[in-house]
């Protein structure tokens, strides 16, 4: 470590402050996210984990130098150029899942940074570690790697992952077992060893439980046509009750969102109820095949009695809930048979069984009275525990308890008591996995045959009619599964090095003396209560390892006061105050990641957009992503702590951007900040020279963007970085009237710039397509007056009758328009047309692409020459003109021919 005695080194860029292969990182991310097995997120859930991908691409990236930093050895930006395309080809074999582990590509990516670290990293740090992709990452590379987290769960998470393992890599499993499986040289690499402690322990625990509560999960008869015999229930169907308002009818009305159980085709099933007006009550039979099947008697709008028709307010329902008269009825079991799986009507003695299970020592602690995403205290479910029915409570109490006595087996097997608490840590997590299986909260998936679990979302939504599994039975919930898949973990983790995790406040003065690499992805402003949602698993693993870890779990429940998240509902409902907070507590934990930080390396913030879903303008308050509240409030907190902005990268880690259309319009989910700490002499100016500078720097930085073809959609985003750097540079920017310039203004100007950056690359279309932009900003491919074409057109010194001659657009009856694409000419020649526009030239290959695919594309790109290029460049100037306008449809086909056009280019190049 030099801690930037050196000063040329402190200058030093980093590869990630120039340039990164945005494209190969972004399709790895979402590619991720369909990864089942061995994926650190099936060791134990955690919300809007980071990609691994995306760690490990921004790690490596802070840590190689940019060639241009390197001039001895890469003197004209030719040789800097080839130097940064071999960084990027060895990043696109690191990001990928398949890679993880691969020696080869690691070895290549541990000496890249050796080389630039005179052969010694730094550190790395993370301080909002979570669910720890970023310290994984880091330990992988071959970093020490150091995390903490305000929460407990999060801590223990990150320790299972980084921490615990290392410790024991190499060693052979203790659990008894044939002799001749201990041998073998290498066959315990890594943690293989522990993870064969854990299945067997885990199976132990599992027969065990089997054993005190098998009883609780009777098997169900089946029908001839079903095979006969005894069969295994995967799980209970229930449907929430309520006593119906009507008083003629006052039955107990279920509440099913939906009778449906099995909408495969073939295997179609669904529950058909029957009112016995009689015995006032519904019976419910399982039928199959395509009869029809009863609606649904519950939404959001409000809920129906099937017996009498009465439409129930879910005001009502709430009441009745609230006032402990809410029950559930069963509907049908699904059961696995020789045939697959089955469905049947509902079985008395079933039902009294689950109403006789009778739950001790439960945990009696309270859901937040107001939390993100939390609906279910309106019905009256109050406590954690009332998330589960009692047989469930059995269920994880058992399992809880065997956490901790696991412990005198393994010890008595011979494990050290380190070594017995790490196994039982993994044991206490697949109880946990357990648990977000087996809520009220889990709804009947009919569609695939299976069921959800209760975190399908970062939240605890109402669930009226719900599966209750049989954690015995091998399917979803099954406790020995949730053994196995988090061992598949494990075997996959690197475990080595070093790694160590606490648990911290970040924005608390920190007692660290060394100089780190900081790299983090802090909580973004109100878009999940992590603490809240937490909870749910804390109070179990509390209950299991509290012996293990009595510091992590001294408290009753996750401690809140500390997050950094911007709900008004902690602050008596005051929007004005969270954000004081949410900006305040930015503002010192950045001041702390400034004193830490190691000044050779750009410290990295990952920073999440609004999600997805919640893209559109939410609360029609007119912010958008780039300007929101959490953006801004960040932004400042990261200035004021005295750093500054050196790059910005978009990430995504959604659905492949390839498609034509409406899908490749999904903004980034999320934003990597390169930053540097600010020299204390930075210098303070004036809007009009910070102006001045932005119209100098943005064009340049805008073309290398557009160089590394960056996404059309995502250009406003990264054009944040270089305009950023530019207002960070200063220690303020001060307003006309004297007044520090905010970030919000700042964002706003420099939104500004990049507009008049895009229009100043017009120069370089031919007139005719100046005009068609000009005309496509009015009236896109609709009619307008000729007069008015007309007008335009000699402004530019063109006549409307020449424009018509490149067969760009109709005149007709004093109305002129623009063609679209599907009405170009089929088979268009390019080298016949006299006059050849880049408007024509990219219609014609988005319509190609659109059509015929990025071959056919590259075979007509092949006849235009250099208009290829510049086709490109209008097509972002055209998608930022349709976003502006709101013409998200359109705005993707532009987006499309970008990001297409790597493939493109080079078949191109080799037809020509
Ligand atoms: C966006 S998450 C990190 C996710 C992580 N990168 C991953 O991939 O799973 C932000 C984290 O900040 C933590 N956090 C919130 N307030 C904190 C504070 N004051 N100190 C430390 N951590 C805090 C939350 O518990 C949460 O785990
Ligand atoms: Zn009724």
């Amino acid at each position: 470590m030099t801690h930037g005695s050196d000063l040329k080194e402190e200058m030093k860029k980093k590869l990630i402050e120039v340039a990164l292969p945005l494209e190969a990182i972004n399709k790895e991310a979402a590619r991720e996210k369909s990864i089942r097995h061995g994926h650190p997120s099936t060791l134990h859930l955690w919300w809007a984990r980071r990609p691994l991908a995306a760690c490990r691409a921004v790690l490596f990236a802070s840590l190689v130098d940019d060639p241009s930093s390197l001039p001895e050895e890469f003197p004209t930006e030719a040789d800097q150029d080839r130097e940064r395309q071999r960084l990027f080809r060895l990043i696109e074999e690191l990001v990928k899942w398949d890679n993880s582990n691969n020696k080869l590509v690691l070895d290549a990516a541990r000496q890249e940074i050796l080389k630039s670290t005179h052969g010694s990293p730094p550190p790395a740090y993370d301080p909002f570690c979570g669910g720890g992709s970023i310290p994984l990452e880091a330990q992988r590379l071959g970093l020490e790697s150091h995390a903490s987290d305000l929460n407990p769960v999060a801590v223990l998470i990150t320790k299972a992952l980084i921490e615990i393992p290392p410790k024991f890599a190499g060693q052979p499993p203790v659990h008894p077992m044939p002799q001749g499986r201990m041998t073998g040289v290498g066959m315990w690499q890594g943690v293989r060893g522990l993870a064969e402690d854990v299945r067997y322990y885990g199976q132990w625990m599992r027969d065990r439980a089997f054993e005190r509560i098998g009883e609780l999960y009777p098997k169900v008869k089946l029908s001839q046509q079903q095979g006969g015999g005894d069969a295994t229930v995967v799980a209970w169907l229930w449907a929430r009750t309520v006593e119906c308002p009507n008083p003629a009818c006052a039955i107990r009305m279920p509440l099913a969102r939906s009778f449906a159980l099995s909408s495969k085709p073939g295997k179609k099933a669904y529950v058909e109820p029957t009112v016995d007006h009689a015995n006032r009550n519904i019976r419910f039979d399982v039928k199959t095949g395509n009869g029809t099947v009863h609606e649904g008697s519950v939404s959001r709008r409000g809920a129906k009695c099937i017996a009498c028709g009465t439409a129930v307010p879910l005001d009502f329902v709430r009441a009745e809930g609230r006032a402990g008269r809410m029950s559930a009825q069963l509907m049908a079991i699904v059961a696995d048979s020789d045939r697959g799986r089955v469905y049947l009507s509902p079985v008395a003695e079933h039902e009294a069984v689950a109403r006789g299970a009778n739950p001790v020592n439960i945990p009696e602690t309270e859901l937040p009275e107001h939390a993100l995403g939390f609906r279910v205290q309106l019905y009256g479910m109050l406590r954690h525990r009332d998330l589960f029915t009692p047989r469930q409570l059995v269920a994880m109490s058992t399992f809880s308890d065997l956490v901790t006595e696991a412990r005198t087996p393994i010890l008595a097997d011979g494990a050290s008591p380190e070594y017995a608490n790490a196994i039982c840590t993994y044991l206490g997590f697949a109880v946990d996995k357990a648990s977000d299986r087996n809520t009220t909260l889990c709804s009947w998936e009919s569609k695939m045959d299976r069921m959800r679990n209760t975190f399908g979302r970062q939240a605890l939504p109402m669930v009226w009619d719900y599966a209750e599994t049989n954690p015995f039975a091998g399917a979803g919930g099954d406790i020995a599964g949730c053994v196995g898949s988090l061992c598949e973990v494990l075997e996959w983790l690197p475990a080595t090095g070093f790694g160590s995790v606490t648990q911290l406040d970040a924005t608390a003065a920190s007692s660290r003396n060394a100089q780190f690499m900081c790299s983090t992805d802090p909580p973004y402003y109100d878009n999940i209560g992590y603490a809240d949602l937490s909870d749910f698993f804390y109070i179990w693993l509390r209950r299991s390892l509290a012996a293990i870890y009595p510091q992590l779990f001294s408290t009753l429940l996750v401690p809140k006061v500390q997050e950094l998240v911007a709900t008004p509902f902690r602050f008596g409902g005051s929007r004005v105050e969270a954000q004081e907070f949410f900006e305040a507590g930015f503002r010192r934990a950045f001041q702390q990641m400034r004193l830490l930080q190691n000044p050779d390396y750009p410290l990295t913030v990952y920073y999440a957009f609004k999600q997805s879903e919640s893209e559109e303008d939410e609360n029609g308050d007119g912010e958008t992503a780039v300007a929101s509240t959490g953006w801004q409030t960040m932004l400042e907190g990261l200035f004021s702590s005295g750093f500054q902005v050196t790059g910005t990268w978009p990430m995504r880690s959604e659905l492949s951007t390839r498609n034509v259309g409406r899908d490749t319009n999904a903004l980034a989910s999320s934003i990597v900040l390169a930053c540097r700490p600010r020299p204390d002499s930075a210098p303070i100016t004036t809007r009009k020279d910070f102006l001045a500078l932005l119209k100098k720097e943005l064009p340049r930085a805008l073309r290398d963007l557009q160089k590394g073809n960056i996404a059309p959609v995502d250009l406003a985003q990264a054009a944040i970085g270089p305009g950023m750097a530019v207002f960070s540079r200063y220690g303020k920017v001060l307003e006309s009237d004297g007044s520090a310039m905010r970030v919000r203004a700042a964002l706003g100007l420099i939104n500004q710039s990049l507009d008049e950056v895009l229009s100043e690359q017009e120069g370089e279309f031919d007139p005719d397509t100046r005009w068609a932009l000009a005309w496509f900003e009015q009236h896109a491919f609709d009619d307008g007056l000729y007069g008015e074409a007309e007008v335009l057109a000699t402004a530019k010194a063109l006549s409307i009758s020449g424009l018509a001659e490149t067969g760009i657009l109709q005149s007709r009856a004093g109305k002129v328009r623009l063609l679209r694409r599907d009405e170009l000419t089929e088979h268009w020649n390019p080298s016949a047309e006299h006059r050849l526009t880049v408007w024509a030239v990219t219609q014609h290959l988005i319509r190609s692409l659109d059509k015929n695919g990025e071959t056919a594309t590259a075979a007509l790109a092949s006849k235009v020459g250099g208009l290829a290029e510049t086709a490109r460049d209008l097509a972002y100037r055209l998608y930022v003109l349709c976003e502006r306008k709101g013409w998200a449809e359109e705005a993707g086909y532009y987006n499309s021919l970008v990001v297409s056009w790597p493939a493109i280019a080079p078949k191109a190049f080799a037809l020509s």
